[in-house]
């Protein structure tokens, strides 16, 4: 399948993407590549910030093998529009450490086993650790946010916080009955956009952006990240544990509803719709394959490619208005990534 995002201003030759092809994480993130080695090593003192007992589980927790994309939002928009200095390190390790206890506590409320192809903090030392472990993880972000002297980030950064446990929180009230477009929409931009929104926002903001281009780059990550969370709920179906590292299946074995099931619930004819309701009734990852065929056949992957295409063209176009700079040309690389990445699932 091609990519068919539309871009904004990037067809002048002045500005022409020298990856022209597939586009690796590497040549999103080497642009900030210095800077992204200083949060991972903040992130690791981070782990001394609790009591000796406690420096092991938590460098396990901070060090682990994540992309670090929230951090590479914020370095990007930064340096798009700025200089990034000792303070953006800070803000870009209290983003991560935010994602990082935010998927800690996701792992025991989806009973997930593997991320990044390594069991669980759920699994190797039970719910109960796992959801102090992340509770300890999130009080230290809000504790080193709030030295950063500046109260306008400070409350930006602890709104989002909140905004992850209420799309959480919401996603889970919905699981007893169908929920509808609008409140999947909600919760996804909820529990996922936000972050990537607060990622771009800060970014302008710290590098002394005017509103209007704050206001820009917060649209930019929102659409960004929700379409982040869009192509990750194709991939709980689509993947395999071995590609994606983390536990398949997961999302209907607990009832949540994402956009490629409502999108099948409402396509199939009424004879599907009932092998697919007694399909997921009786629900176990394994019973994948016995829903692909019906996914297949309305092209529910195709559909849920549309969708996720219009939000990252809607990011294309929040980050229009920025300068003509590598950085601004690598927050585009990131839009064509996610593109690439959902694009390259198969039923
Ligand atoms: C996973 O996020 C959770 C979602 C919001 C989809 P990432 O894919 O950024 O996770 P890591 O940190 O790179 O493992
Ligand atoms: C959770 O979404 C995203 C968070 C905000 C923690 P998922 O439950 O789909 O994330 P994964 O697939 O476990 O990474
Ligand atoms: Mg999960
Ligand atoms: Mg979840
Ligand atoms: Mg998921």
């Amino acid at each position: 399948m091609s990519l068919t995002v539309t871009y904004q201003n990037l067809s002048d030759g002045s500005f022409t993407d020298t990856v022209q092809g597939a586009i690796q994480w590497k040549d999103i993130a080497a642009c900030v590549g210095s800077f992204l080695e200083s949060v991972q090593s903040e992130l690791i003192h981070q782990s001394k910030a609790f009591v000796p007992e406690l420096t092991e589980i938590c460098s396990q927790a901070l060090s682990g093998k994540g992309k670090l994309l929230r951090p590479t939002v914020f370095a990007l928009t930064v340096s798009s529009l700025g200089k990034l200095d000792k303070k953006c390190v800070t803000v870009a390790t209290v983003l991560e450490m935010i994602h990082l206890a935010s998927l800690i506590h996701d792992d025991v409320i989806d009973g997930a086993d593997v991320r990044r192809k390594q069991p669980t903090f759920a699994h190797l030392c039970g719910n109960r650790t796992a959801i102090l472990l992340g509770d300890c993880i999130l009080s230290q972000a809000a504790y080193l946010a709030s030295g950063l002297g500046n109260e306008q980030v400070t409350q930006k950064i602890l709104s989002s916080a909140r905004s992850i446990c209420i799309g959480e929180t919401l996603q889970s009230l919905h699981t007893v009955d169908i929920c509808t477009h609008e409140q999947y929409f909600k919760v996804i931009s909820l529990k996922t956009g936000e972050l990537f929104a607060l990622a771009s926002e800060l970014g302008a903001l710290m590098a002394g952006a005017s509103p209007d281009v704050c206001g820009q780059m917060r649209q930019y990550g929102m659409s960004l990240g929700t379409a982040y969370q869009l192509y990750d709920d194709c991939v709980d179906i689509f993947s395999t544990e071995k590609d994606s590292g983390k536990s398949q299946g997961i999302d209907l074995s607990i009832g949540k509803q994402t956009l490629p099931v409502l999108l099948l619930l409402e396509k199939a004819d009424t004879s599907d719709k009932k092998q697919v309701l007694s399909i997921l009734e009786e629900w176990t990852p394994e019973r994948t394959s016995e829903l692909l065929p019906f996914l297949k056949r309305y092209s529910i992957l195709s559909s849920c490619i549309s969708v996720a295409e219009k939000l990252l063209s809607d990011a294309s176009r929040a980050a229009a208005g920025l300068s003509r700079t590598e950085s601004r040309l690598c927050l585009n690389r990131l839009i064509r990534y996610i593109s690439q990445q959902m694009n390259s699932l198969t039923t």
